[in-house]
C-alpha cells in the first residue's frame, strides 16, 4: 500500500478515512480524487495529520483520461472507492445522476485498473487491490422477525440509490471473476459522526434541534437501521485492505438496531444535557411526524460475524458514546455548519424535500 487512490475523499466517510489512513500508514501517499459535488468539501480535509503525503485532485471518476493519467503518474497500487451519490431521498427525486456516478463511474475506475494493472502489468499483481465501499441497502428491507443480512443474502435493492450501488457491486465482482482483478468489497450499515452532510438523519436532527426547528420524522418513525460510528468504519476498511481475502466481501455494522424515534429521542436528551439553558429544552417537543419516504425500507440489520472472526474487527463505540461524540463535534464546529448553510443549493434542497411533506397520515 504505497500509493493509494481514494475516490470521494472530500465527502463524509472518505475524508474521515483519509485522516485515518494517513495516521495508520506512515509510508502511504494518498491521491484524493473528488469532483466536489454539494456533498464534498475541502473544509472536510482540514487538520490532516501529514499534508505532505496527501494530494487532492478535483475531478470526476467518470473521466477516463484523467483516471488513467492519475494511475500512471502516481503509480497507484491501491484504490479505495468511496465516490458516489449517497442520499436515498435525492435518488428518488433525481435517479439519473446515481446511475451516472455510481454505475458508470465505478465501471470507469474498474476498467482503468484492468488496463493499467492487468494489460500493461505496471505493478506486480500481488501488490494491487481495488477496494469498493458499498452499503447494506443493496440487500433490501427486513421484516421484524428476519435474520440480519449476511454476505450471502441475495441482493434486493429498493431505492434508485440502492439499485445503483448494487449494480456497482456486481461490476466489481464481475471484474474479479472474469479478469482476476484483485478486488474486495465491504457492505456497511448507516454511518454517523463528524463531517456528515446535514441531509442525513443524525446531523439533520442535531442541527435542527440546536436551532429549534422541527425534527421531521418520516412516517411512524419505527424504521430500524444499524448505526456505526464513522471511525469504526474506517478501521474496518483498513483491516480489509491489510488482511482481507481477495475476491471476498465483508459486512460491517454497529451491532445495534434502534428505531429512528429512539435515535431522535436520544439526540434530544443529549442536547437537553449539553444546552440546559436553551429555550428549546425539552428538545423532544420539536419532533414532527411528516409524510413517509416512498418505498421506505423498514429494517436493516447486519450480521458481522465474518469480519469479527476472520479479521478481528469490532466496533469500538456504542450508539450512546458515538452520538455524544457526534453532538460534541457539531457544537464545536459552527463555522463548518455555517459554510454548508450558505452553500448554494442546500436551502433549495431542504425546501424541495420537506416543504411539500404534509403531516404523517
Ligand atoms: P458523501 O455523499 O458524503 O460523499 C461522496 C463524495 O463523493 C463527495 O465528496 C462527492 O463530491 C464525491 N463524488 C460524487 N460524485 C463524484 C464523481 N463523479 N467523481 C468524483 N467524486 C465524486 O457520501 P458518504 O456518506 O461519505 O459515502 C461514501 C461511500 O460510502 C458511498 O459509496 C456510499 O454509498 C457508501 N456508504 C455510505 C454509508 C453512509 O451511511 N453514509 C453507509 C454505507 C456505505
Ligand atoms: P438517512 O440518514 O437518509 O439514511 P438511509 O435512508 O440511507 O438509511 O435516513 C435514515 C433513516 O431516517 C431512514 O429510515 C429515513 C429516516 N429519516 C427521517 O425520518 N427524517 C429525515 O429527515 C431523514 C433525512 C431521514
Amino acid at each position: 500500500m504505497k500509493n493509494v487512490l481514494v475516490t470521494g475523499g472530500a465527502g463524509f466517510i472518505g475524508s474521515n478515512f483519509v485522516r485515518y489512513l494517513l495516521k495508520a500508514e506512515a509510508l502511504a501517499r494518498v491521491i484524493n480524487l473528488d469532483v466536489l459535488t454539494y456533498a464534498g468539501s475541502l473544509e472536510n480535509l482540514n487538520e490532516l495529520p501529514d499534508v505532505s503525503r496527501h494530494t487532492f485532485v478535483q475531478g470526476d471518476i467518470g473521466d477516463r483520461a484523467l483516471v488513467e493519467e492519475l494511475f500512471r503518474r502516481y503509480e497507484i497500487d491501491t484504490v479505495v472507492h468511496f465516490a458516489a451519490e449517497s442520499h436515498v431521498d435525492r435518488s428518488i427525486l433525481g435517479p439519473q445522476l446515481f446511475v451516472q456516478t455510481n454505475v458508470m463511474g465505478t465501471f470507469t475506475l474498474l476498467d482503468v485498473a484492468r488496463q493499467v494493472w492487468l494489460n500493461e502489468k505496471s505493478i506486480p499483481l500481488e501488490e494491487v487491490l481495488f477496494h469498493h465501499i458499498s452499503t447494506d441497502e443493496v440487500f433490501g428491507s427486513l421484516a421484524s422477525c428476519d435474520p440480519a443480512f449476511s454476505e450471502s443474502t441475495p441482493y434486493a435493492p429498493n431505492s434508485p440509490y440502492a439499485a445503483s450501488k448494487a449494480a456497482s457491486d456486481h461490476l466489481v465482482r464481475a471484474y474479479g471473476h472474469t479478469y482476476h482483478l484483485p478486488v474486495t468489497i465491504t457492505n456497511c450499515s448507516n454511518n454517523y459522526g463528524p463531517y456528515q452532510f446535514p441531509e442525513k438523519l443524525i446531523p439533520l436532527m442535531i442541527l435542527n434541534g440546536i436551532d429549534g426547528k422541527p425534527l421531521p420524522v418520516y412516517g411512524d418513525g419505527l424504521q430500524i437501521r444499524d448505526w456505526l460510528f464513522v471511525e469504526d468504519h474506517c478501521e474496518a476498511i483498513h483491516r480489509v485492505l491489510r488482511k482481507g481475502q481477495t475476491g471476498e466481501t465483508y459486512n460491517i455494522g454497529g451491532n445495534n438496531q434502534p428505531t429512528n424515534l429512539e435515535i431522535i429521542n436520544t439526540i434530544c436528551e443529549i442536547l437537553d444535557e449539553k444546552l440546559p439553558s436553551s429555550p428549546q429544552v425539552p428538545h423532544k417537543k420539536l419532533i414532527n411526524h411528516v409524510t413517509d419516504r416512498p418505498g421506505h425500507d423498514r429494517r436493516y440489520a447486519m450480521d458481522i460475524h465474518k469480519i469479527q472472526n476472520e479479521l478481528g474487527w469490532q466496533p469500538s463505540q456504542d450508539l450512546e458514546s458515538g452520538l455524544r461524540l457526534t453532538v460534541d463535534w457539531y457544537l464545536a464546529h459552527p463555522e463548518w455548519v455555517e459554510a454548508i448553510r450558505k452553500q448554494q443549493g442546500y436551502q433549495t434542497w431542504l425546501a424541495q424535500n420537506y416543504q411539500k411533506r404534509g403531516a404523517a397520515g
